[in-house]
Order: C-alpha cells, then structure tokens, then sequence
C-alpha cells in the first residue's frame, strides 16, 4: 500500500517560557490539514552545515510484539564532550505503516512530553516558527517505504539529552511471513548497541528467522556476510526472544561491507520474520475486554483458477532499462502461471494491442479513442475480441517471445487500455464453451500519467465499466517516479485491488516478481464476514479475495458477549462457510482494532467519491483518542528554551543507495528547519509567540472588554482557581499568560483570549488553563 501517507506527519516543537514541571510545557494542538511541500526556494546560503554530532553513548531499540501488533520504543542517549553548546539531531526511520505514539525528549535532566493533536492548528504554529527564524534542512538517510523523523535540540556542554520515540504498527501478513523490519542509523559507532524484539503470540510461532542485514532499498542481495548473527531465544511454542547487539567492531565491519563509511557506524535493516501455525478453517478470534480481532487464513485450499490480463505500459517513457527489466522480469512471471490458468498480453501506448501469440503480426490494435467520450464504449462493443491462452509451455514460450519484441513508443493512452483489458474478461466470461469460473486479475503497469483523459474520468469511467460480466480486480504497479501514485491506489482499491510502488533500481525485476508472487493464488473469492447484529464499530468485513500467504483481519466491538461469527466465500468447491475459534487473550487488541480503524478511514478517506470529510473526521477522533500521529494529526512537545525547531517526520524516496550521502543539501522534499537561538526576554517571548498582545498591551497592562489588568509577567501566583472553560472547553485553573503555553495555539487572535480570559487577585489577567 502507498499513497495513504504521501504526506507528512507534522511535529511541532514550542518554546518554553518559563520553566514549571513538564506538563507544564506540553501543548495541546489541533489541525486537519497537512503541511504541503517545500517550494524549494532556499538559495546556496541557507545550505546547513552538517550537525556536529555530540556522541551517542546508548542505543537501544525494544520491540514487542504481540499478536501481530508491534510497539517499537527507539532510546538514543548523547552526551556533548565538547566546550561549548551543541546541537544535538536525533533522526530515525520507520515504517510507513507505523504510527507515532509518543515522544519523549529529555535534556539536561527535565522530561519534555510530546502530544498527539490535530494538525491545523499545529501547522498555523509551525508556520509561525519558520516563519521567526532562518529555515534550512538536510536529507539524511533514506530507505524505500518508510517515513523519516528528525529533532534537534541545543544541549549545554557536558551535558545530556535523551530521545524516547514510540511507533505502532500491524505487520501484515505477505508471503506467508511477518516481517518486523527495525532501521539502524545512529550516524556513528555506538557503543552500547542494541536491539531486543519480543514475540508474543496467541498460537504457535514457525520458522522464526533474523535473516541478513538489509540496506533497505534494494532487495535480493542478502549476503552472509551481513548475517546478524542474532541471538534467538525460544521462551515456548508461542514466545521468544530476539536480540541483535553488534559490539563496535562488528558495527564497523557490517559498515565496511555496505560500502558505507566506517565512521558513519552501522546504517542497515535488521529484519525479523515468523509465521504462526494457524487454523486450517475459519482463523480464530481474540478477544479482550469486549474488543476483537478476526485473523482468517485458511490453510489446505486450492487456488481458484485465475485468468490473468497483463496490460503493459510502452509509451516512449518505458524507454532503456526499465523496458528491460520489465522483460526480465515479465518472463520469470510467466513461468509461474499455473496450468489452469488463462492469460492475455496486452502492451499500450497511444493505442492498445492484444497480442496474436500464434502470429505477432496477427495482433490487434486498438484505435485511439477520439476526443468524443461516448463513441469509446461502443466502438469497442462491436469488436470481436481474441480469446485468452491457456497455460502451457507452448503458449508461456510464444509470450515470453512477444514480451521480448515489446517495443516503446508514443504516448500513454490508458482509459482505452483498460477497457480493452475489461473486454478481454467478458470475451472469457461468455465463451459457451469452457465453463470453469476463473477469478479474473488484471496486473496494470505504467510509467506514467494518462495522455488519453484526466485521472478522474477515467477512474468513474473504468470503475462503472468493471461491472458484471466484466467484473475484475485490477491491481497497478506504479513504476518509477513519474507516476500519479494517488491516482493509481484510488482506481486499484475502487476495483477490488491494490497498488504498488516500483522502484527502479537493479532489483526492479525482482520487485515485480516479489509482487506477483503476493496475488499469484487466489484461493477465495467473495469473502464475506458475518457477526451478530450486537457487533458494533466493525472494519472492513466484505473482501473480494483473499489470497494465499496473506491474511484478511477484521476487528471490531462485541461487549461482553463473545462474537461467533461465520465467512462466507467462493472457493474451488463452490460457496463454502467457515467458523472460526474464539480465544481470550490479553493482550491489547483495542489498540490493534483503533489502528486497523484509522487505516481504513484514511484509505476511505483518500479513495471514495463521496463523505471524504466524514471519513477523515473519524480517523481523526481516534487519532487523537489512541495518540495516534497519522495524516490527520500531529505532535506537538515544547522544547526548553527558545531554541525553536519545527521537525517532521516524512515519507522518504528510495535514493539508490541508503546512505549515499549521509548529509547533503535539501533537495525540496526534505522538511527540517531549525530557528535560530534568540535570547529574549520573557516578555518579548510572550509577544513574540502571542502577536495579538502587543496591540492590548502598554507596558504590564492589557485592556480587555472586561477591563484593564496586569499581565504579570514578573509574577508567579500558585493560588488554585477553577475556572469553567478552558480553550479546549473543559475545567480549568486560571492562569497567568505566561504559565499557561498550553493554550497558546488556541489563542489566535486577542478575541480568543477574550474568551477565556479570567481574574486573578482581583488584578491580574489570567487564562483558562487546561489542567
Ligand atoms: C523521562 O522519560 C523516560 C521515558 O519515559 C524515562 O525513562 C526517564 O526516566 C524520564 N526521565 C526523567 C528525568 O523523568
Ligand atoms: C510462554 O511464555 C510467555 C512469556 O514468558 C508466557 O507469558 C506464556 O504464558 C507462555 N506460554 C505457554 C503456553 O507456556
Ligand atoms: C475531467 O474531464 C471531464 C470530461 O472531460 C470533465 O467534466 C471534468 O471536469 C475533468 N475533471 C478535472 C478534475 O479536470
Ligand atoms: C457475494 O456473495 C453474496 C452472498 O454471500 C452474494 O449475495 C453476492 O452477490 C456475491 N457477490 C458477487 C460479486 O459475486
Ligand atoms: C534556559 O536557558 C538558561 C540559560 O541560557 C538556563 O539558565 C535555563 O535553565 C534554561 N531553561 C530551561 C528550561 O532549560
Ligand atoms: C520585569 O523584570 C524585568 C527584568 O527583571 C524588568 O526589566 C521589567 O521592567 C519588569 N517588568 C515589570 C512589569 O515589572
């Protein structure tokens, strides 16, 4: 999956003003929408100088996982040896799957606590603190599908500072594997190195594996020499241990063999996977306190007979190596269909041709589609169209010699490509003659944007003409970076399918096949969960198919009564029905259920027509009920001093290689700025944070429709007053302005502060302040 968190997830780092216990300093902020991309206009000055970096003495990463569920806590602990103040910059990779849930950055001995809010407000205030310093940025390290995080902060010489990040996420099952994927770049050798990751599953725990080092881009070149050598502990059938901690040495020597350089330290993907024994029918169902979570991947099936539609992209763009490795790979693809299957080979550009496998020559071109929309479907309509191929050697050596003759030119005319593609489906579906029910697939790979018509059309027109006797998953490979990946994701999860991001590299072939394998079974078809009416807050239940390796979960509420739900779906046996196991268990699965919720608000969000807003608010409320940091929300945490920096955590490009520069200038993607230091007084703080103030403000007094107070900013009052509203419409103890931060985001404007203005001794201003 892709496109769901193009953009960034904003954390947003508030000066403190004064210095009280660290909730104190914590900010609650709201916003709905997300920062936009840089324009890129920073000229050579604004170029940073790469972060001296004070040395990091500690490095460990705990992984726990359970039942699927991971909760990965990074603590990166530095030390500046030298004289002077430094800035310390604490960046790590993860999963574009994963969530942040917490952020805790300790310095110079005071925990600073970071909040999960909505992001329209957190980008009004990330703006205003660009827009008070020097905006600069760096690339770091990059890895392909995963967001990147970053913070920095000034710590004092021979001091400390200490960073807690905490992600979440599912891993999702693929290739009849999980894989919990950890990145390592401390950007030095550290000494104390670790990672420890802890299994904890409801069933029995197979073929469990700390496979070699990644670098985290291209796949298919595990070497031995970059074997962990990690230390897996086996507690019992369901629990165990993993632990991977390289003293400084081999943190050199792994270096060394990445071509990185040594004094980098280790910049690698240590990668764990594992299945787990499951129920050959209908999965099993864990429960805790009234939430639940269905997994169902049934074993002992056969695969549904498939035909399969190729529809290949060879507009002039497909020029060069990616033409080859499409090839390359398009040609081990074939070799794996099964022998009942039924293909098609279609390649498009400004036109569509369906290959003649018996005589190239033979093959049909589809015209062009004028620039009318409605003569499109009927020309179509009255063609005959060739039938598909059945699966044998004869055939898959006749393809892999067409797919060898493919040759790029012209544009990139889609709409007219798929339909063709849909066409081929029907021209199978109604041949009187073979009466096996396949599971239609068409695998759509393209390099570029649509030449034909506007990625809207064609999504509305594709998704109406995917209908009946046509009706097919379609699944896109987006290929490369020219692609419009959010166009593509929409029209592949509104037919019935997903898509994917090609990278090209050297290993591009093998991403292709990588992917084929995922949809290479199908073995149901028309999944359909049903749970009694007393089930409430359900995901997804209905899943067009399910295929071999991977798992279709469903999580939802079912109070205290215990769920005993039953699946329906088309199998190589007809109409079958499946019943699951239920089991207690412990483990957090309201948790697990919020996020497989959030997700798919989001994707609903990003792919219907229709209620996007209604979705996205959704998403939003759990967001911030489960301290989510996703599309639709931010962190915010106050940083001590007035050393602003906005920081973002973003979803990175596949750069070629991981650490092909470990800092080089911004190239308009990244999003880090660090403001400079100011020492200001406290009230030009104030003022500086709150504009609005200075226009009531002469001298220590603020006029107010209520009347003229004293803003105290030399006072301290620690009297206890309730007051009934607070910005954030709850309780709250009234407070000076420059005790309560935590309202600042809401005060936007002096009427704001109007709102929830309050008096203290019968003479200064105060603020509603949330406890
Ligand atoms: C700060 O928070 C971390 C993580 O929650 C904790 O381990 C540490 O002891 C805290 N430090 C202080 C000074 O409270
Ligand atoms: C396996 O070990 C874990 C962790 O020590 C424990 O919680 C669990 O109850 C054990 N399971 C069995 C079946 O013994
Ligand atoms: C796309 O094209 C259709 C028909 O040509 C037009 O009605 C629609 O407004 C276009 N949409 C966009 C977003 O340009
Ligand atoms: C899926 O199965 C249901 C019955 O469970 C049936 O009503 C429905 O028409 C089927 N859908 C398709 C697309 O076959
Ligand atoms: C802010 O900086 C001053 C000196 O620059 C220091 O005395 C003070 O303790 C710092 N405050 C916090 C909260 O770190
Ligand atoms: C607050 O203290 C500062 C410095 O100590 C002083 O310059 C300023 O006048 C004081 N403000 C008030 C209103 O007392």
């Amino acid at each position: 999956m892709f496109g769901l968190q193009l953009l960034v997830f904003g954390i947003i780092i508030l000066p403190a003003l004064s210095a009280p216990s660290d909730i104190e300093h914590a900010m609650v902020i709201s916003s709905t929408e997300s920062s936009t991309k840089e324009d890129g206009k920073e000229g050579q000055d604004t170029y940073p100088t790469p972060p001296t970096v004070p040395q990091i003495y500690e490095m460990r990463i705990w992984s726990n996982i359970n039942n699927r569920f991971a909760r990965t806590v990074v603590v990166s602990k530095v030390r500046n040896f030298a004289n002077v103040a430094k800035e310390v910059s604490f960046s790590t990779l993860l999963p574009e799957s994963a969530f942040i849930s917490g952020f805790v950055m300790e310095v110079e001995g005071k925990n600073y606590t970071a909040f999960v809010k909505e992001k329209e407000e957190a980008k009004r205030i990330y703006d205003q603190a660009i827009a008070s310093g020097v905006a600069a940025g760096y690339v770091a390290v990059n890895a392909r599908d995963s967001n990147r995080f970053t913070v920095s902060v000034n710590i004092r010489p021979e001091e400390k500072a200490a960073f807690y990040l905490t992600y979440e996420q599912f891993l999702v099952r693929k290739n009849e594997l999980y894989e919990q994927v950890i990145n390592i770049h401390p950007g030095q050798p550290v000494k104390n190195l670790g990672v420890q990751v802890v299994i904890s599953e409801s069933r029995k725990i197979t073929n469990l594996k700390a496979p070699p080092l990644r670098s985290g881009n291209e796949i298919g070149t595990d070497k031995l020499e970059l074997d962990p050598r990690a230390d897996i502990e086996i507690v019992n059938d369901t629990a165990a241990t993993v632990t991977f901690a390289p003293n400084l040495e081999r943190q050199k020597e792994l270096a060394h063999i990445f071509g990185t350089k040594v004094e980098n330290g280790l910049v690698g993907q240590f990668v764990i996977q594992y299945d787990v024994e499951r129920d050959p029918q209908g999965g099993e169902v864990l429960v805790q306190d009234g939430y639940f979570v269905h997994f169902f991947a049934p074993t002992e099936l056969q695969p549904l007979p498939k035909q399969i539609v190729f529809i290949l992209d060879t507009s002039g763009s497909m020029r060069g190596e990616k033409l080859q490795q499409l090839k390359e790979a398009m040609s081990k693809i074939l070799d794996q269909l099964n022998e009942r299957d039924l293909f098609n080979l279609v390649d498009f550009n400004s036109n569509a041709r369906v290959w003649n496998l018996d005589d190239a020559a033979m093959s049909v071109w589809y015209p062009q589609r004028t620039s009318s929309e409605e003569t499109d479907t009927p020309n179509l309509q009255y063609i005959e169209f060739p039938k598909a191929y059945p699966v044998n050697r004869e055939n898959i050596e006749k393809a892999r010699r067409a797919v060898m003759d493919l040759k790029v030119d012209g544009s990139t005319s889609m709409c007219g490509a798929l339909k063709v593609g849909l066409r081929l489906v029907e021209t199978e579906r109604i041949r009187p003659q073979d009466s096996i029910e396949r599971q239609p697939i068409i695998i759509f790979l393209t390099d570029g944007r649509p030449t034909d018509m506007n990625t809207s059309s064609i999504i509305s027109q594709i998704t109406e003409f995917n209908s009946e006797l046509r009706r097919s998953a379609i699944f896109a490979l987006a290929f490369g970076d020219e692609v419009d990946k959010t166009f593509l994701q929409t029209l592949a999860i509104r037919n019935s399918g997903f898509a994917k991001p090609i990278y090209v590299a050297a290993d591009t072939s093998l991403q292709l096949q990588d992917f084929y394998r995922q949809i290479a079974s199908p073995l149901l078809s028309n999944v359909t969960f049903k749970y009694e009416p007393s089930v409430t807050s359900l995901t997804k239940t209905e899943f067009p198919i399910h295929f071999g390796g991977s798992e279709i979960v469903v999580a939802g509420y079912c109070g205290t009564k215990l769920p005993s739900p039953t699946i329906d779906s088309t199998s190589t046996r007809g109409r079958i029905t499946l019943k699951p196991t239920v089991i207690r268990t412990v483990s957090n699965m309201e948790r697990l259920w919020a996020y497989l919720n959030i997700n798919q608000l989001l994707e609903k969000k990003d792919t219907s027509e229709i209620e996007s807003g209604t979705f996205k608010r959704k998403a939003l409320e759990l967001a911030l009920k489960y301290s989510f940091v996703t599309p639709v929300s931010s962190l915010v945490v106050v940083k001590p001093n007035y050393t602003t920096s906005t920081v973002d955590t973003e979803q990175t490009k596949q750069v070629g290689h991981l650490n092909r520069r470990l800092y080089s200038p911004r190239r308009g993607s990244s999003r880090m700025h660090h403001a400079k230091s100011v020492q200001e007084s406290e009230l030009d703080l104030l003022t500086h944070t709150l504009p609005w103030l200075r226009e009531i403000l002469t001298d220590d007094l603020v006029k107010l429709p209520q009347g003229t107070y004293k803003l105290g900013i030399n006072e301290t009052i620690s009297d206890v007053v309730n007051c009934p509203k607070t910005p954030l419409n709850q309780e709250g103890r009234c407070k000076l302005l420059h005790n309560c931060p935590k309202a600042y985001p809401f005060l936007r404007t002096s009427l704001n502060f109007f709102d929830h203005f309050c008096v203290l001794k019968n003479e200064f201003a105060g603020v509603c302040c949330p406890n």
